[in-house]
């Protein structure tokens, strides 16, 4: 309540609010990271955007005593189990990843009993529950590199089974098995829109996150995390359907208009979690009226602190 009645103008005007916010993370000497799927404003004020791996790379490795985390809450987490000693801050409390949630971590303690000689391998969008049940985490980005570099043949591959499938097909030599798991924005996406999207724009070319589900991933011309994605889209001439978050394409677009980018359907792939976040939202969460402070159990953090150190270890 204060803080509205206080703040009530400078919120109304963008520019203001912007310039609050740059003024209160200096004297706060907080390190703002925003994940590439949040709203083009938010993007605009944070000191570091990314994907998941470059950001939790990132917030270790900078001196800042707090870290905003512009994502949602696996991000955050992320930073925490990394970097124990920072405060962070995650922008809006109720930012989740329905992934990240879904698997029973019982499930997978009772899967380990019963194949002691399979590695766990957990996609970084998981709970700090999950990762500490895993051997070494992965990011999309990493997740080829890292597999195949897995001592074991038989690895658990948890939760995501869409980037599993993609990861199975890119190292043959390894046999993954899945327990059920998706992300629920990038496996709506079919085959049929993909070739609608096609018809729309001839010679662009299709570029899919693997979260998607495989028979989309064999309709485009490349698939990678969302760094690569962007590199990629950067590096060729052609039009590009980008067919993962909303975030991505709207970003390119704003930096490069003269650029054929096309959203595979501009409503589909929205991730209403990432876009929880809004300026007052980071206003607030810095200046201590807002946002959730993240703190995990000592003893869960150094368990899941290996399989993190290990994704980091593995994918450079
Ligand atoms: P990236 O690893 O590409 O950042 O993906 C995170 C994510 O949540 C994709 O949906
Ligand atoms: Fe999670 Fe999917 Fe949103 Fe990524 S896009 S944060 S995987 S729900």
């Amino acid at each position: 309540m204060q803080y509205n009645e206080m703040h009530t103008e400078n919120i109304a005007d963008p520019a203001a609010l912007k310039q609050a916010i740059l003024e209160q993370k200096a004297a706060r000497d907080t390190l703002i990271v925003a994940h590439t799927y949040q709203s083009p404003e938010v993007l605009e004020i944070a000191d570091i955007t990314g994907d998941s791996f470059a950001l939790s790379k990132a917030a270790r490795d900078v001196p800042h005593s707090r870290v905003l985390m512009c994502g949602v809450r696996f991000m955050a987490e992320t930073v925490k189990i990394l970097s124990p000693q920072k405060q962070v801050i995650l922008s809006h409390s109720q930012a989740g990843c329905p992934m990240a949630e879904q698997l029973d971590p019982e499930a997978v303690r009772r899967y380990r009993q019963e194949h002691p000689n399979h590695a766990v391998c957990a996609y970084v969008n998981t709970t700090a529950q999950l990762k500490a049940l895993a051997d070494v985490c992965v990011t999309s980005s990493s997740a080829v590199r890292i597999v195949r570099q897995i001592p074991q043949t038989d690895i658990l591959f948890i939760p995501d089974r869409n980037l599993g499938a993609y990861v199975q097909q890119m190292v043959p030599e390894k046999r993954l098995h899945f327990m059920t798991g998706f992300c629920p924005v990038h496996n709506a996406v079919t085959p049929a829109q993909i070739e609608a999207a096609k018809a729309a724009h001839p010679g662009a070319k299709v570029a899919i996150h693997p979260e998607c589900p495989p028979q989309t991933v064999a309709l485009a011309d490349m698939a990678g995390s969302t760094k690569e994605i962007i590199d990629y889209a950067l590096g060729i001439d052609e039009d590009v359907i980008f067919v993962t978050e909303k975030g991505v394409c709207d970003e390119l677009s704003l930096k490069y208009p003269h650029r054929g980018f096309y959203q595979l359907e501009p409503s589909l792939l929205v991730c209403h979690d990432m876009k929880k976040t809004t300026l007052q939202q980071v206003y607030a969460a810095l200046t201590g009226q807002g946002g959730e402070e993240i703190f995990l159990d000592e003893e869960l953090m150094q368990q899941a602190r290996g399989s993190i150190e290990a994704m980091l270890r593995y994918g450079g």
